[in-house]
């Protein structure tokens, strides 16, 4: 699809199904190469970057078969090295999970530099700290990179994070499985999707102990086994929810989520007066009175996510008085501020703030998402705003949800996908059923 239209100003009501968590699928393929065997992967999300991830994984051999919708089985019993994957690899950000996956596999990885939303600068230094630390050479030029495991098997080491890096966590976890030894990674990432990826990797035979925890122990073992595993619902595609309703009014249930990744943002939304009951899969959200301003500071789980960051800065553009954000983890996440203007917001930037003077509509205009998250905020903008916006560049937003035009379709939101930029035979995409 290339752009969504959106006509404004309607309420949401009614149930929406959560997807599995696009951040936990994107670690969980890419460490699928190191099974020898099938792995089920149950609760997948629809989304262009994992099914990107799948094509990498059928371009080295992998079997890769659709069971169902949501359900995928992967079998790299048989896998190799094809350079074909440098154009795919390239694309997304999660590539760099292959580094882990494919030094653990082969003893040796070949890969590109990752690509994905641009922040400013994201580097990799602390996965190649990671991936050194457990005796790999690591050569990058030209926009490649190839490492190499002396003796062809990484050996545990103790591994000291600089920084809360989700993407190191995750690359080291997946590496020091089948390396020689424990290995023990220091001031790690917390996030459910890394709790995830250490069930995932018990389910088929390792030793991950304390993910959650800033410190895991991962003790290498020989091999992975078969194994058959289900994705957790996705913190921030709820969260995209919880803020659409927020922002437009309405009361909506929001099922398949585990409440308490939801917290954070629960307790946000409920300082704006958005009201929050929690269930034991499932939350409910009202918003029927005005929005209050706040402040939020993004940080590392289970602090405020910046992948809600420009979600819930798009509500406090329209909440009453005057609202800071500072954005915690990120150098430049602020590029949809600029979109979000030409919709009427009252929006100031200076580095890693934004000072959001609330005001009481926001107008429908032509508007671009920049990035995956700041598309989402487009749309919740769109369906706040008074009249019509189109939102461009809508392919951001298919890299990480799953048919949001039919799930808001399905809230009552007047929301179409158009295929054709400027064509007369505008197309509706399917509608489904949730
Ligand atoms: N950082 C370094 N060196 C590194 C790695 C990270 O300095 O080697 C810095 C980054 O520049 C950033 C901070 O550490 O300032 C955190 O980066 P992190 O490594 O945690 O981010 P990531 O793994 O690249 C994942 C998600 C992002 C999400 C961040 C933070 C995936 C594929 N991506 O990125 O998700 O914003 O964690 O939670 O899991 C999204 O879903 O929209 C998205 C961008």
């Amino acid at each position: 699809m290339d752009k969504y239209i959106i006509k404004g100003g309607k309420k949401l009501y009614g149930e929406v199904e959560i997807s599995g968590a696009k951040n936990a699928a994107v670690a969980i393929i890419p460490a699928a190469l190191m099974v020898s065997g099938v792995c089920r992967i149950e609760n997948l999300p629809q989304i262009s970057d994992t099914d990107k991830l799948l094509d990498i994984l059928a371009l080295m051999g992998a079997k890769v078969n659709l069971v169902n919708k949501t359900t995928v089985d992967v079998d790299c019993t048989d896998v190799y090295f094809n350079d074909k994957i440098f154009e795919l690899t390239r694309d997304i950000r999660a590539s760099y999970y292959l580094i882990g996956s494919m030094l653990g596999r082969f003893g040796a990885a070949r890969t590109t530099m990752p690509g994905g939303c641009n922040f400013g600068v994201r580097p990799i230094d602390q996965h190649i700290k990671g991936m050194k630390a457990l005796g790999a050479t690591m050569n990058i030029g030209k926009g490649l990179i190839r490492a190499e495991a002396k003796d062809g098997r990484l050996k545990g080491a103790r591994i000291y994070l600089d920084k809360v890096s989700v993407g190191a966590t995750v690359n080291i976890m997946i590496a020091a499985t089948l390396a020689k030894g424990q290995t023990i990674i220091e001031n790690a990432a917390r996030e459910p999707h890394i709790v995830d990826l250490a069930n995932f990797l018990n389910s088929m035979g390792a030793d991950v102990r304390g993910a959650g925890t800033d410190v895991i122990k991962v003790r290498g073992v020989d091999s992975l086994h078969s194994g058959t595993y289900t994705l957790i619902p996705d913190q921030i595609e709820a969260g995209t929810y919880m803020a659409a309703v927020a922002g437009a009014g309405g009361e909506i249930r929001i099922n398949n989520v585990i409440p308490k990744h939801l917290d954070c943002i629960s307790a946000k939304l409920a300082e704006m007066g958005v009201e929050i009951e929690e269930g034991d899969d499932f939350v409910t959200v009202r918003r029927e009175g005005a929005l209050h301003h706040t402040n939020i500071k993004t940080l590392p789980y289970p602090g405020f996510p910046t992948d809600m960051q420009p979600q819930i800065s798009t509500v406090l553009s329209l909440a009453e008085g005057t609202s800071v954000v500072t954005e915690g983890v990120w150098d430049n996440r602020y590029k949809y501020v600029n979109e979000l203007r030409k919709m009427g917001a009252e929006i100031q930037v200076d580095g890693k703030i934004a000072v959001i003077e609330g005001v009481p509509n926001l107008t429908g205009a032509p508007v671009a998402a920049c990035d995956l998250r700041a598309g989402a905020a487009m749309v919740i903008a769109g369906l706040c705003a008074e009249g019509t916006t189109v939102v461009e560049d809508v392919e951001f937003i298919e890299r990480g949800y799953q048919d949001i035009v039919g799930k808001l379709r399905g809230l009552g939101a007047d929301i179409i996908a158009v295929s054709e930029p400027d064509g007369p035979a505008e197309k509706l995409t399917a509608v489904s059923a949730g």
